[in-house]
């Protein structure tokens, strides 16, 4: 059974795409595990900057909701890993409703891969929440600004509600941290501070430009200025990641 880790936060524009893509980088060309980005979003943006095609050729994720269908991965430019491409009107299977979204999810367990990695699009709807019923991990990038702290309670009480089911593990993940940003310093305060400190990941990603430069160029960014500070921060997080455990403890579950 693959290693599971799905990115989601109900917030746009905090980093899901960026960090899902490193993540599956790291695994499949770093960990040289064998590794499937799936892309749940239907802007396919983590679609677009591995293969550089907006639309995926072939099957899509929407596939997973058609159990007479073969899957099919496709090439990326990231070496080996493979993607099962976005799809524009995934969004259809909304009406399908959350029991056929976790069982068209539970078709990646059978596959033969090492890392299953999924973004997911920001609203909280079935191509959101029915990834996180396969358990694994629940990797959340978190941008510390004032709007964040009310963000993360929705997002926690969706974490406590399905890992009271399933083994779902928690790692937020600080990114788009401006270092001399006092609000900010509030939130990272007020965040590790609270009843989640231990789930916050050690390495905050800062806002840097040679991030979105890299997923506008379609590589992580330790290929495009593997020199740059953030390449190594970046490979430590998802390093450390991929070795989180997804088995939260009863303690976890029931705290707050
Ligand atoms: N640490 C960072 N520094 C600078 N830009 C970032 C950082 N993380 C993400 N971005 C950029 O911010 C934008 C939104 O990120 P994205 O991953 O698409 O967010 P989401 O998937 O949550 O909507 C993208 O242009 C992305 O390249
Ligand atoms: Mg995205």
């Amino acid at each position: 059974m693959p290693q599971i880790i799905t990115v989601t936060n109900q917030k746009g524009g905090v980093g899901k795409t960026a960090l899902a893509v490193h993540i599956a980088a790291y695994a499949s060309m770093a960990a040289k595990k064998k590794t499937l980005l799936v892309d749940m979003d239907g802007q396919r943006n983590a679609t677009f900057i591995t293969t550089g095609e907006p639309n995926g050729r072939g099957k899509s994720v929407l596939d997973l909701w058609d159990g007479d269908t073969s899957l099919e991965f496709q090439d990326t430019r990231f070496g080996d890993l493979k993607i099962l491409p976005g799809h524009q009107h995934v969004h259809l299977v909304e009406k399908q409703g959350l029991k056929a979204g976790q069982e068209a999810m539970s078709r990646l367990l059978n596959i033969d891969f090492d890392v299953v990695v999924i973004d997911t699009p920001p609203a909280a709807g079935v191509q959101q929440l029915a990834p996180l019923y396969l358990g694994g991990l629940l990797a959340a990038p978190v941008e510390p600004d004032l709007l964040a702290l009310q963000g993360l309670t929705s997002l926690l009480k969706v974490w406590r509600e399905i890992a009271s089911q399933v083994d779902l593990g928690l790692s937020l993940v600080i990114n788009k941290r401006v270092l001399n940003s006092t609000n900010q310093q509030m939130v990272v305060d007020a965040i590790t501070e609270s009843g989640f400190g231990q789930h916050v990941l050690p390495v905050h990603l800062t806002n840097r430009q040679i991030v979105s430069n890299a997923m506008k160029q379609g590589m992580p960014v330790w290929k495009l200025d593997p020199k740059d500070a953030a390449a190594a921060k970046w490979a430590m997080a998802c390093k450390m990641i991929l070795e989180t455990d997804g088995v939260p403890t009863e303690e976890t579950v029931k705290e707050g």
